[in-house]
């Protein structure tokens, strides 16, 4: 690779990074005709990749195509659990390192994959003791802990979809996503580290499950140690449950098409859709995909910083590395706990050598500074991987340089929940690099960048992402929604049958893509995502506010941060000047409101309180002009307004503020 280059050069766009020539000889994918092999006969291609798997009984058909609905693997016959846990038991890997556990508080476990059998058939076992069996919903709020991975291969062993929601969130989105799956139990922990503080998972549980009919049983995870409640006949510890239950437990023979997991994102509307993803052709997409982008080997420590909670982890801390027989690592705290090297403390223990993270945690280290990296040995890291959020050039180069020392490829990988897995990526082998760029689809995935009509758009054009062919890992529907699965992502290219991601990108001359965001009423904050309607109903929820429009303004770090302009109820406003309330008190008390509603990370960072919102003359908030003033900009276009003074006071006043 270029030895060259220096930050001031990373402006320029054009740059180019030439996998290693040690690296791609040693690599899984040494040669672009894979991408051609795959163009000529998708069905083919997958067919061939779903032979890494072990399957019960091979399918009949490798794809059944009802756009847009998609059966992968058809009368085949597996189980993920097996496939991640007990095929690896039958070579050396059955003493590998399955996976290292760095908890914050600095103690640790290594579970092998014989180990990992053990306590996943247990604890399946105790699944069944409780009534649990396929097809039930399982939902999970646990920390970054073992017991989160024991819990989802349990599931899986036994045919239950589970549904994790990240611990992050608030009793009220635990609340909501326990009723929309109709869960019968819920795996949870007393609580969980962060920053040496007690996150109280067990309390936040506690208030959900007043309100969740479905759930019979709780089985709580003693982590922290505190006291919690433990109700009488519906609580229950995981320790006491399985020190009395049997190792080894059948491996379900599922369907190809068997429910695997739900997992709720956010969308357009204020309600977070259930995604939901089956069997074969996820664990077919993830493993290929992990085995190829991450040029996994037997020998590699690998370590995806990502909480379980969302899909990334599902994905590629669990699933696909597991599938793969890799030795994954889980950490359970924060990058900055005790101090702001515990990232790099925890590459140079472990001798990681595969790092997968956000563009988001990258801008954080290059702001605390390299003298954090620099204090250690990360030479045993070959390959790093970003996800969640475009990468300004930037921070890539600042990630080249002082956590790869120069030496290791990256690969800006661009999925989605829906996606299941990596889209479009490098392969490190064989794909020179650009700063910014998540540069082609992979092999067997058919993307292209349109207009609204569906039109390819020319090159160095901005357009819409759509994938134009089905791919085994992509959601089947949106759980018990199916008109919501058709019309959020295949009714806007209808005719054409495409894929609609949500994002905008262009495409520069090398036909490598350039994503550009959103194009949609989500905003992407520290690589989350969340729903401008979720966040506005969240405040319009509060007793005081009267209407509310959210943005997503641009965030040095955060990539996107949330910023709501709010006006206050005519009594509110009287009753809040009689008290003295000051404005920043209560647009204290709003940002804490919605962290209640949703969880912390949701927490606005600007809430900013107005006497009127711009609006048009049929009395739709104009939410790009609100974003041009909280970005600081000139206003666009301003002649649909009802009425044109709004915006101007507003501006002024937003400029003006403290
Ligand atoms: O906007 C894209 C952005 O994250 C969105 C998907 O979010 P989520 O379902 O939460 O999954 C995140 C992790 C897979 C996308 O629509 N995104 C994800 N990866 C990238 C990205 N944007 C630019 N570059 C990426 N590499």
């Amino acid at each position: 690779m270029a030895k060259e280059a220096t930050i001031d050069t990373l402006l320029e766009e054009e740059r180019i990074f030439y996998p290693p020539e040690e690296f791609t000889r040693q690599a899984n994918v040494k040669s672009k005709e894979i991408y051609a092999e795959a163009r000529a006969n998708p069905q083919l291609y997958w067919a061939m990749q779903a032979e890494r798997l072990d399957w019960f009984r091979k399918w009949d058909r490798v794809l059944e195509w009802n756009p847009p609905f998609a059966k992968w693997f058809v009368g085949g016959k597996l189980n993920a659990c097996y496939n991640c846990v007990d095929r690896h038991l039958k070579s050396w890997r059955r003493n590998k390192a399955a996976i290292i556990f760095e908890g914050e508080p600095g103690d640790s476990r290594v579970l092998t994959y014989w180990d990992l059998y053990r306590e996943v058939t247990q604890f399946a076992n105790v699944l069944k003791e409780l009534g649990v069996g396929a097809g039930d919903r399982v939902a999970i709020y646990l920390p970054m802990i073992p017991e989160l991975a024991i819990a989802m291969l349990a599931c899986a062993r036994i045919g239950a979809p589970h549904s994790i929601v990240f611990g992050g969130f608030s009793a009220e989105a635990l609340r909501d996503r326990i009723n929309d799956a109709g869960a019968k139990v819920l795996i949870t922990a007393d609580g969980g580290w962060r920053r040496g503080k007690i996150v109280s998972l067990k309390d936040n549980a506690d208030a959900a499950l007043s309100q969740t009919p479905t759930v019979e049983k709780v089985v709580v995870v003693r982590r922290t140690g505190q006291e919690v409640n433990m109700q009488e006949g519906r609580d229950l510890w995981y320790h006491e449950l399985m020190a009395k239950a049997p190792v080894g437990c059948p491996a379900e023979e599922l369907d190809s098409e068997h429910m695997l997991f739900i997992l709720y994102t956010s969308g357009t509307t204020g309600k977070p859709k259930g995604v939901v993803h089956t069997t074969g052709g996820y664990l077919v997409g993830v493993s290929t995909t992990h085995h190829m982008v991450f040029d996994i080997k037997d020998s590699d420590v690998y370590w995806c910083t990502a909480d379980i909670g969302w899909i990334t982890g599902h994905s590629y801390v669990v699933y696909g590395p597991l599938a793969n027989g890799t030795t994954t690592l889980m950490y359970e705290g924060a990058p900055d706990w005790p101090a702001q090297d515990r990232f790099w403390a925890i590459i140079e223990k472990y001798g990681v050598t595969v790092f997968y993270t956000a563009p988001t945690a990258i801008r954080a280290f290059m702001k605390w500074g390299r003298k954090w990296p620099a204090q250690h040995n990360l030479s045993t890291l070959r390959l790093l991987g970003t996800v969640g959020e475009p990468i300004n050039p930037e921070a890539w180069m600042w990630y080249y340089e002082n956590i790869g020392g120069g030496r290791c490829p990256i690969v800006d990988t661009w999925w989605q929940t829906e996606t299941g897995m990596i889209m479009i990526s490098p392969l490190p082998g064989i794909t020179p690099l650009k700063p910014g760029s998540a540069t082609v689809p992979l092999p067997g995935v058919e993307a292209d960048v349109v207009d609204k009509e569906g039109n390819p758009v020319l090159l160095g054009e901005g357009g819409l992402l759509v994938i134009k062919e089905p791919w085994p890992a992509m959601l089947r529907t949106v759980y018990g929604d199916d008109q919501r699965y058709i019309e959020t992502y295949w009714a806007r290219f209808k005719d054409k049958g495409y894929y609609f991601a949500g994002d905008g990108a262009k495409r520069d001359y090398h036909n490598y893509y350039w994503i550009l965001g959103r194009v949609d009423d989500v905003i992407n904050v520290a690589g989350h995502r969340l729903s401008t309607m979720e966040l506005e109903s969240a405040l319009v929820d509060h007793p005081w506010v009267a209407e509310a429009a959210v943005i997503g303004r641009s965030h040095e770090i955060k990539g996107q941060a949330v910023a709501a302009f709010v006006t206050l109820k005519a009594r509110a406003f009287e009753e809040l000047k009689a008290a003295k309330r000051s404005f920043k008190e209560i647009e204290g008390e709003l940002k804490a409101h919605v962290a209640k509603k949703i969880g912390a990370i949701a927490r606005p960072d600007d809430v900013f309180l107005t006497a009127e919102l711009p609006k048009t003359r049929s009395g739709k908030i104009m939410r790009r002009l609100l974003r041009d003033i909280a970005e600081g900009r000139v206003l666009g276009d301003t002649t649909t307004l009802a009425d044109p003074a709004v915006i101007a006071e507003l501006k002024a006043k937003y400029e003006a503020r403290e």
